[in-house]
C-alpha cells in the first residue's frame, strides 16, 4: 500500500510537471483528486486491512492529497504569473522619459467666426447679448407675428420640449427679450445655437445665428442695407460680391435674404465642369434674412411703431465659416476631427 502512495506521488510529480495551462492543470486536478480519482481509487481494497495499517494508510493517503493539493495551487499560481508576463510583454512600449504631447488646442471656425461677428458689430456700437436656448412658444413664433397655422411651427422643423417650450429654432426671439425689457433706442447682436428637425448636406439639426436688431427714431431700409454691407465687407474682404433679394418674414415688413457669391465655385456655379455642390449651381449661398421689423411685433412689446422703426436680421454663421474657410461640407463643423480643427490653430 505504502508503495502505491509513492507510486502516485511519483507519477503525479512528473505530470504536473508536464503541464502548459490551467484546463491541463484543473484535468490532472481530477485525476487525481476527484471522486474517481487515482487517490480515492487508491483506498479501495483497505477492507482487507488491519486497523493499524489502516491508520496508517489513512493517514499517508490524507499526506498525500495534502501535498498534491498545495502542489496544484503553486502551479496555478506560477501559471498565473505567466500568463501576466505574457500580457505585459505583448505590450507596447512605454517610456516615462518621453516628454508629454504638448500640441496645443485650437478653437473651434464656429468661435471663431462667431467672434469675429461680434467684433465687427460691437465696432459699430452694437451691444452682444446671450439668452436661453429653451424659450417659450410664445417668445419663439407668436410675439414675432408667426401665428399658431403657420408651417414654421410645423412638427418637422421645431423640437418641442414640452407642451408651449421649444429649443429656439432661430435667435429672433431675443429681439422681443431686449425690447420688453429696454426702450428704444436699440442696438443689439446675440450670436447662438438653434435647432430644427433637419439634416442634410446644407442642413444640421443644431446650427447657430446670429441675430441683430436695431431700433431708433428714423431707422431706414437704407441704414440696414448700409450696415450689412459694411459687415459683409469686413467679414469677406471687398471682392465677395453681395446682393439682397426680396423675402418674406412674418416678424419683418419688408423683408429680404442676402446672398454672397459662392466659396466653392466662386460664383460660377461649376466646379471643372459639374454643378456645384455647395450652391447646387446658383453660385449665391444665402447666408442672412433681414428686413424692416413689423409694427405687430412692436405691438407685442409695447413700442409704439407710430415712434420707432427698426430692422433686423438673422444670419447663419457656419455659412459664414464656409464661405471664409472654403469648406465644401456644413457636417465637418460637428464631426470634431482634429485633423480638421487643427487647421484652425
Ligand atoms: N429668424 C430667421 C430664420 O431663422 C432669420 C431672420 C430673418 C432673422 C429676418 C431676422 C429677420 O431678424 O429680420 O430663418
Amino acid at each position: 500500500m505504502n508503495e502505491k502512495i509513492e507510486a502516485l506521488k511519483s507519477s503525479f510529480d512528473s505530470e504536473l510537471k508536464k503541464i502548459a495551462n490551467m484546463v491541463d492543470l484543473e484535468a490532472l486536478r481530477v485525476n487525481y483528486l476527484g471522486r474517481k480519482g487515482k487517490v480515492t481509487d487508491a483506498l479501495k481494497g483497505m477492507g482487507s486491512l488491519t486497523d493499524e495499517q489502516k491508520k496508517t494508510v489513512g493517514r499517508e493517503t490524507n499526506e498525500l492529497k495534502t501535498a498534491i493539493t498545495v502542489a496544484l495551487a503553486e502551479k496555478l499560481e506560477a501559471l498565473k504569473a505567466q500568463e501576466l508576463q505574457r500580457e505585459i510583454n505583448a505590450l507596447p512600449e512605454f517610456d516615462i522619459s518621453m516628454p508629454p504631447d504638448m500640441t496645443r488646442g485650437s478653437y473651434h471656425p464656429i468661435t471663431l467666426v462667431q467672434r469675429q461677428c461680434e467684433q465687427v458689430f460691437k465696432s459699430m456700437g452694437f451691444t452682444v447679448e446671450d439668452y436661453a436656448e429653451v424659450v417659450t412658444d410664445y417668445e419663439c413664433f407668436e410675439s414675432l407675428n408667426i401665428p399658431k397655422f403657420h408651417p414654421a411651427r410645423d412638427m418637422q422643423d421645431t423640437l418641442y420640449v414640452s407642451d408651449g417650450i421649444v429649443l429656439r429654432t432661430h435667435t429672433s426671439p431675443l429681439q422681443v427679450r431686449t425690447m420688453l425689457k429696454q426702450k428704444p433706442p436699440v442696438a443689439v447682436v446675440a450670436p447662438g445655437r438653434v435647432y430644427r428637425r433637419d439634416s442634410d448636406i446644407t442642413h444640421t439639426p443644431m446650427f447657430h445665428q446670429v441675430e441683430g436688431l436695431l431700433v431708433d427714431k428714423h431707422v431706414t431700409m437704407a441704414d440696414l442695407r448700409g450696415t450689412l454691407t459694411a459687415f459683409m465687407r469686413e467679414v469677406f474682404g471687398s471682392d465677395t460680391r453681395i446682393r439682397f433679394r426680396p423675402s418674406f418674414f412674418p416678424f419683418t415688413e419688408p423683408s429680404a435674404e442676402a446672398d454672397i457669391s459662392c466659396c466653392m465655385c466662386g460664383g460660377k456655379g461649376h466646379v471643372n465642369g459639374t454643378t456645384c455642390r455647395v450652391c447646387k449651381g446658383t453660385g449665391w449661398l444665402e447666408i442672412l434674412g433681414c428686413g424692416m421689423v413689423d409694427p405687430e411685433v412692436f405691438k407685442a412689446v409695447g413700442y409704439d411703431p407710430e415712434e420707432v422703426t427698426g430692422f433686423a436680421f438673422g444670419l447663419g454663421v457656419e455659412r459664414i465659416a464656409m464661405l471664409k474657410y472654403g469648406i465644401g461640407d456644413l457636417r465637418m463643423f460637428f464631426e470634431n476631427d482634429v485633423r480638421f480643427l487643427g487647421q484652425f490653430a
